[in-house]
C-alpha cells in the first residue's frame, strides 16, 4: 500500500526530533531506527502505515493524537533507549567518517575531551606505579597515558564484554607490552591466582574501576560485588558518570551516593576527589 510520501517524511522528521531531545543517541541513528521500524510488520507500524496510505490522511497534528502514532512512538522510543544503553554503538548508516577506535565505546568517547583533567590530578600517584589492574576496563587501556607510568611492569585489564576485548586485541600494536587482558566477569576472578600470575603475589599499586562501580552495584550479584570490594590494590581510582548514558541527564548525586556507599563498604579512606567534564573521581586507599 503506497503511503503519502510527504506526510511520511514529516512523520519521520517529527519522531526523530522528539527522540533526539530525549536521548543521547546521534540523530542519524534515531532517524534510521524510526525508518526501519516504520517498514516492519509490527502492529503499530502496520496501523500507522494504513493511516498514512488513506486517500485523505490526517495532518501531522491530528496524526500525533491517534493511538497508532502513540503506540508507534512507544515502540521506537524503546528501541532508541535500548540502543542508547549499549556501550558499543553500531555506526549509523548516515555516518560519513569512520569512527575512531575510542569512539567505539561510549565511556572512552565521553572522556576523550577531558583527558588532561582526568590524568593531571593522578600524576603523583601514577609515577611510581608498577602494577595496575583495570576492572571493567572497556577499551580504557587504549586511552591510558602510559607516559605517566615510567615504572610500569603490568597493566592488567579485566572485562567481560566480548566486543571490548576484540577491540583491544585488534589494536594490540597500539598497546605497550606490559598490557595483559582477562576476558571474564569480575565475579569469576580468583584474586590469588591473578596475583600469582601477574604480580608475583604482591598487591597491585592501583586499581582503576572507572564508571563501573554503579554498573556492578546494579547487577546485585553478591559474589561480583564482594570480588570488587576485595580488589587487592593499595589505591583504588573509582569514578562515576556525570550524565546518564541514555538521556544525558545529570546523575551526579546518584553516582556520588553509590560511590560513597561502595567506599564505605570497602572500609577505605578517601584521599582525593575531583571532577572532570564527564566524570566524578574518588581516589581511595
Ligand atoms: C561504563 S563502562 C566503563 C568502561 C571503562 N572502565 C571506562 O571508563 O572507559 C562499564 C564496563 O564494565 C564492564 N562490566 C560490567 N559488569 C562487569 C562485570 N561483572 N565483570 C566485568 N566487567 C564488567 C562493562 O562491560 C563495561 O565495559
Amino acid at each position: 500500500m503506497p503511503t503519502n510520501n510527504t506526510l511520511t517524511t514529516h512523520l519521520i522528521q517529527d519522531l526523530t526530533h522528539l527522540m533526539s531531545t530525549k536521548y543521547t543517541l546521534h540523530t542519524p541513528t534515531i532517524r534510521q531506527i524510526t525508518e526501519t521500524e516504520l517498514q516492519k510488520n509490527s502492529p503499530p507500524a502496520v496501523r500507522l502505515r494504513r493511516l498514512l496510505s488513506t486517500p485523505q490522511p490526517p495532518a501531522l497534528e491530528k496524526l500525533r493524537k491517534t493511538s497508532a502514532y502513540k503506540q508507534f512512538y512507544k515502540l521506537v522510543s524503546k528501541k532508541v533507549y535500548t540502543r542508547a544503553r549499549t556501550y558499543h554503538r553500531p555506526r549509523s548508516t548516515g555516518a560519513t567518517t569512520p569512527l575512531s577506535t575510542l569512539e567505539a565505546h561510549t565511556s572512552t568517547a565521553e572522556r576523550q575531551p577531558n583527558l588532561t583533567q582526568f590524568f593531571q590530578p593522578l600524576r603523583d600517584l601514577l609515577k611510581p606505579a608498577q602494577y595496575i589492574v583495570d576492572i571493567g576496563s572497556g577499551i580504557f587501556p587504549l586511552q591510558f597515558d602510559y607516559s605517566s607510568t615510567p615504572n610500569l611492569q603490568t597493566y592488567l585489564a579485566i572485562e567481560r564484554n566480548t566486543r571490548s576485548m576484540e577491540i583491544l586485541k585488534q589494536n594490540a600494536d597500539r598497546l605497550p607490552r606490559q598490557v595483559s587482558t582477562i576476558h571474564s566477569d569480575i565475579g569469576d576472578i580468583d584474586w590469588d591466582e591473578v596475583l600469582t600470575k601477574y604480580t608475583g603475589n604482591r598487591n597491585f599499586d592501583i586499581a582503576f574501576i572507572l564508571k563501573t562501580v554503579a554498573v556492578i552495584m546494579r547487577q546485585r550479584q553478591s559474589t561480583t560485588l564482594s570480588r570488587l570490594l576485595a580488589t587487592p590494590a593499595n589505591t583504588l581510582v573509582l569514578s562515576g558518570n556525570k550524565r546518564s548514558l541514555t538521556k544525558g541527564r545529570s546523575i551526579i548525586a546518584r553516582e556520588k551516593r553509590t560511590l560513597l556507599e561502595f567506599i564505605q563498604k570497602s572500609g577505605r579512606n578517601i584521599l582525593q576527589q575531583y571532577e572532570t567534564g564527564d566524570e566524578i573521581v574518588y581516589v581511595v586507599s
